[in-house]
């Protein structure tokens, strides 16, 4: 991914007249978090984000409502301005196909393809879709409509310029399989190899008559037409580089862009057309093109007419930027579709947020305000656990992350971040430094368990900030430290030991505040004591309580799987007196369930009987220790009884 010292990362540029939604702000967050992380390893850094202004439906809109297209753009464009500032998206520039300097790069480049013979006159008959802006042939098109939106197509004959893409096929292929990594994920790329393989690449058509569509660049060579919309949208990512790096003209170190994210359902447009558009322009092909996932919501496919459709502004005004930016990246592999629900977030920002590096912060920095007067203290003794522990916050710098960043394996990253906080709250689990602290006698244990959990922090401050900057900030203003991000912090390997002793820390709010489980609350904020991990919300056996109970349908009762499980043996979970770890057959396959019902229940009493499991339920880690599945339980906070059955029924059965 490496091109000099110059990295280039660009977004799709969205539709202005699209609403924001969450598929926006993922592939917007996920070139934040390279662009991030690429200027902490000291690379010059130029992030494009913007706004694909001209077509059909923009004209169609603005005519509605009455004013002119470009006005129209105008009053739109901020709400994605905005919601950038609001995501925190470190964008170096922000492009609008209605910039006067983009249309004239378009029309240069056109002119040059015309003079070179690629671009040809032809006419053209077939289906159109107005709402997709393109022409359908004959054996895509059933029953009249579009076999993409399903809105009615009409048969359409006219006269349009054609780009002679159809002769780069060849070069295309070869291309594609000389660099693995040009489309990527390798599904993705396999999908456009056999495309190109079976089919013979058309020629493309790149106009459309002014007098059906005049929202748009009039072509150089005839003004009777403008430019097709991708086009003029592709060539965004190089005429960007013309007039908007801040020092010009320094714009063309960064072509090729090392990396163009993109969703699967525009990966076409970008590895084809706009691959075969460099081809003739002699320009060099990306270093990758990445085509992500798509959302669903709560398991259905998000849409307005299904009224579902994520707001990334209520996302973070609910759960805090950061949060929302974590679950992006952390609950789905890039590249794989995902689902999103509240829920789901919750869970996230409970057991990864709160529960892990929010409360080791905590955690540390009340120890190092009660019992070394607010000072970070010096190390004594490195004994094997706190030389594992460096050993894994030194090694997830330099190595893990740096792999997992550069291959664009976010939820990697993020999983190999969270597992050196689990190690850290192990760490503090096993020394027990609230116990260190009641004797002299350990003074200087303490202050190495101390130093340690510190010096770990800081490290951690370094690994998350790429995905969660405002909270690396803060974490390190806690703990004392001014590092200034805007440094080439990971330029050179980090080494232990950054921490100095002495430094004054300065507790301020917790980092991430527990959220409670009820519809529409807000955070709440978490108390600073101290505390065991607690287990994760919702724990295993408190359902939920609910503000004003919604009603549910039946259908989405029967999204809930229970069934009857054995308790084949049950064990307490060490360190904790509520939490018991169960191994349940469910008939055809055995799980492990985490449970918080060992106040109520010794281990042995529960072997061999038969109890209600939700088992569908996403795994979820307590005190480290993965739970797949959930117990039912009669009782709120307090455990009152566990739910079994009258008659001895095989384990497995479904309940409901
Ligand atoms: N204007 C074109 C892109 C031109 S790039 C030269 C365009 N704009 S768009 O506004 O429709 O962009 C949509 C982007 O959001 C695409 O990358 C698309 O994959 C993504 N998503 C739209 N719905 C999505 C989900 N439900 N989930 C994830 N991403 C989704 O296309």
């Amino acid at each position: 991914m490496e091109k000099d010292n110059t990295v280039y990362i660009t977004t799709p540029i969205y539709y202005v007249n699209d609403v924001p939604h969450i598929g926006h702000a993922y592939t917007t967050v996920a070139a934040d978090v390279l662009a991030r992380y690429w200027r902490l390893r000291g690379h010059e850094v130029f992030f494009l984000t913007g706004l694909d202004e001209h077509g059909q439906k923009v004209q169609q809109a603005a005519a509605k409502a009455g004013i002119d297209p470009q006005v129209h753009c105008d009053k739109l464009a901020p709400q994605f301005e905005d919601l950038w500032k609001k995501l925190n998206i470190s964008n170096d520039a922000f492009i609008r196909t209605t910039d006067p300097q983009h249309k004239s790069v378009v029309r240069r480049y056109l002119q040059q393809l015309y003079d070179k013979n690629l671009i040809y006159k032809d006419s053209y008959t077939g289906w159109y879709c107005t709402f997709d802006e393109r022409f359908w042939t004959e054996k895509d098109v059933e029953n009249g409509v579009c076999p993409d939106c399903k809105r009615p197509v009409e048969k359409l004959s006219e006269h349009n310029y054609f780009f002679k893409m159809g002769q780069y096929q060849d070069r295309l292929i070869e291309y594609i399989k000389a660099y693995p990594d040009f489309i990527r994920p390798e599904s993705r790329r396999n999908e456009v190899l056999g495309f190109l393989q079976n089919q013979k690449l058309s020629d493309l058509s790149i106009s459309r008559p002014i007098s059906r569509l005049s929202w748009g660049i009039e072509l150089p060579f005839d003004r009777d037409y403008v430019t097709y919309v991708w086009f003029d949208a592709l060539v965004n990512y190089v005429s960007a580089l013309e007039y908007l790096p801040r020092e010009n003209p320094v714009g063309e170190r960064f072509w090729p862009a090392n990396v163009h994210l993109v969703g699967k359902d525009i990966l076409t447009t970008h590895a084809v057309y706009w691959s075969t558009m460099l081809m003739a322009l002699n320009l060099p092909l990306p270093g990758t093109i990445f085509a992500h996932g798509w959302w669903t919501v709560d398991g259905e496919k998000m849409s307005k007419s299904r009224d579902n459709v994520v707001d990334p502004n209520t996302m973070v005004d609910k759960f805090g930027v950061d949060a929302f930016r974590y679950f992006l990246l952390r609950e789905v592999p890039f590249g794989q579709d995902g689902d999103f629900s509240q829920a789901a977030m919750i869970t996230r920002v409970n057991s990864d947020l709160a529960n892990g590096l929010g409360n080791l912060l905590s955690r540390t920095l009340t120890l190092i305000e009660r019992t070394q007067a607010n000072q970070i203290p010096a190390p004594e003794l490195m004994g094997p656990l706190e030389q594992e522990l460096r050993g894994a916050a030194v090694t997830l710098l330099n190595e893990t992350l740096p792999h997992y960043f550069e291959r664009l394996e976010f939820n990697r990253a993020l999983e190999s971040i969270w597992h050196v906080v689990q190690l850290a709250n192990q760490y503090v689990d096993k020394t027990a430094p609230w116990t260190l602290a009641k004797t002299d006698r350990d003074a200087a244990q303490l202050r190495t368990v101390l130093y340690t959990m510190a010096e770990t922090l800081r490290c951690l401050s370094l690994a998350t900030y790429p995905v969660i900057p405002q909270s690396a900030q803060s974490l390190c203003s806690q703990l004392g430290l001014s590092a200034d991000f805007a440094n080439p912090l990971l330029k050179d390997k980090v080494e232990w030991g950054g921490l100095k002793p002495g430094t004054a820390i300065h507790k301020g709010q917790s980092l991430f505040p527990r959220i409670e489980n009820k519809p529409g609350a807000k955070p709440v904020t978490e108390s600073s004591v101290p505390s065991q991990q607690t287990p994760a919300t919702p724990t295993p056996t408190a359902p939920q309580t609910l503000s004003a109970t919604p009603q549910i349908t039946i259908d989405e009762f029967a999204k809930i799987q229970l069934k009857t499980a054995k308790v084949l043996s049950a064990e307490r979970v060490p360190k904790s007196e509520k939490l018991i770890k169960l191994h349940v057959s469910v008939g055809t396959e055995q799980r492990q369930i985490v449970a918080g019902i060992g106040k109520k229940y010794e281990p042995d009493a529960l072997v061999g009987k038969t109890i209600v499991i939700v088992a569908n339920l996403k795994p979820a880690k307590l005190m480290g220790i993965e739970s797949q599945g959930m117990v039912l339980a009669a009782g709120d906070a307090d455990v009152r009884g566990l739910l079994t059955v009258l008659e001895e029924v095989d384990p497995g059965t479904k309940v409901k």
